[in-house]
Parts: structure tokens; sequence; C-alpha cells
């Protein structure tokens, strides 16, 4: 019998696996406090509430929801979306006047509705070039004019790309993770009318997966 090649690097392969990797993480995922804290630290925190012009914020790639209850608590509204439904339910907990919404970043044209906001952190690293290319097509679709997209990411968690052991309290957890260059990000996003507003460098490396200066792009719908 001849046997399909089949593309593991591909979406549904890749999506299956991450969605997998983070329902068995669940409570035990709990880098997104201390990644929230380096955010605000670095001032990108403020500088994306100063250039917002309106309330309505997308979370797309959730988790437990840390920056959602941020927002919440300084007075935005609030939808949160995420893979795993098991983070979701977390989220849901602990943001539970927001919307909350097992939706994939490539499936942002599911929503009939347009965001003054939309903030993705430390989602990307689970896209491919494909992938990342949808998600940026439709995050631009889904801002309103002067919209704010705040995307927030690292290259220094794991030290290859695709599929590899999470090493965090599961075992033998698997996840797909991709080590974006700078220059690759930055040219997916400069395919659509966005104006720059800020960019933070990352600044170091620490073994710890949670406890390192990210890249910040922020920028806005022209
Ligand atoms: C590293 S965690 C970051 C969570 C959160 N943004 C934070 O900063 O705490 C990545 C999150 O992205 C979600 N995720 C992974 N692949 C996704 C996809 N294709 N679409 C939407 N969410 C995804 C995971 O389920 C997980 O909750």
């Amino acid at each position: 019998m001849r046997k399909e090649k089949t593309d593991t690097n591909a979406e549904p392969f890749i999506t299956e696996v991450n969605r997998e990797c983070y329902d068995k993480l669940g409570k035990l995922y709990k880098d997104g406090k201390r990644d929230l804290d380096i955010i605000v630290k670095i001032g990108a925190w403020k500088d994306f509430l100063d250039n917002l012009s309106g309330k309505s914020i997308l979370n797309v790639g959730c988790g437990a929801g840390d920056a959602s209850r941020l927002l919440l608590d300084s007075g935005y509204e609030v939808i949160n979306t995420d893979l795993s439904p098991k983070m979701l339910t977390i989220a849901k907990e602990k943001c539970p006047e927001a919307k909350n919404l097992v939706l994939g970043a490539t499936e942002l044209d599911k929503l009939n509705e347009r965001f003054d906001g939309i903030i993705a952190i430390h989602l990307i690293q689970h896209l491919n070039r494909k992938m990342a290319t949808d998600f940026f097509r439709q995050t631009y679709d889904h801002l309103n004019k002067n919209g704010v997209f705040m995307l927030v990411f690292t290259n220094t968690c794991f030290e290859k790309n695709g599929y590899q052991l999470e090493g965090g309290a599961v075992e033998g957890n698997m996840i797909w993770w991709n080590k974006w260059k700078l220059e690759e990000v930055a040219s997916l996003i400069g395919k659509y009318n966005f104006k720059p507003i800020k960019f933070y460098q990352q600044k170091y490396v620490e073994k710890s997966c949670g406890y390192m200066e990210p890249f910040v792009l922020m920028c806005k719908k022209a």
C-alpha cells in the first residue's frame, strides 16, 4: 500500500499537539503572570494603553488570562480566545466578565467585530509561517482604524524549532515551537498598513522559560 506523505509541520498537526500540551498544563501553566510583570516593567503595557482610542480588546492565545484580568481591572472590555479549552476554563474563572471563546489564532474571521486593541503575548511561537501570515492578516482586518496591535514573543525559551518535550511539570508533554527571527516577523507584519509605535528589543536570556525579556512590536492600523 502506498503511504501518504504527510507534512507534520502543517497546521492540523501543530494545533493538535499544542492544544494537547496546554490542556495538560492547565493550572500548572504559571509563566503568564511573570511574563506580564516584565511587559509592565519595561513600559510596554503603559504604551499600549496610552495608544488605545477605545475600550474593546481582543486577547489571542490568552492562556490563564492574566493580561485580560489587568485590562478588565482598568475598565476595558475583553474577549479572551485560546486554542486550549482547559486554558480557557482557567481564563474564564479569572475573567468571568470577559467573553471567553475557544478559538484558534487563524480563526479570528469567525468573530463579527472589530477591536480597539489586539494583544498576542507569547502566542506566535506556536504558529508556523503560514499560520502567522493568516493570523496577522486577520488581526489587521479585526482592528478598528487606529486600533493598536501589541505582539510579544521570544526566541529564547527552547533551543530548537519543532516538536520537543515541553519540560514543565507534566512528564512527556510535547510542544511545537517556532524560534522566530525578528526580521521575519517584522516582514510579515510589514505587509499590512500598520504604523509602528514602538519596538522593545529582547535584552538578556535566562534558561528558565518565563523569565526573559521579550521582543515587543507595537503598531497601529493606519
Ligand atoms: C505561552 S502561552 C501564553 C499565554 C498568555 N498569552 C500569557 O501571556 O500568559 C501560549 C498560549 O497560546 C495558546 N495557543 C497555542 N497555539 C494557539 C493557536 N494556534 N491559536 C490560539 N491559541 C494558541 C496556548 O493554548 C496557550 O494558552
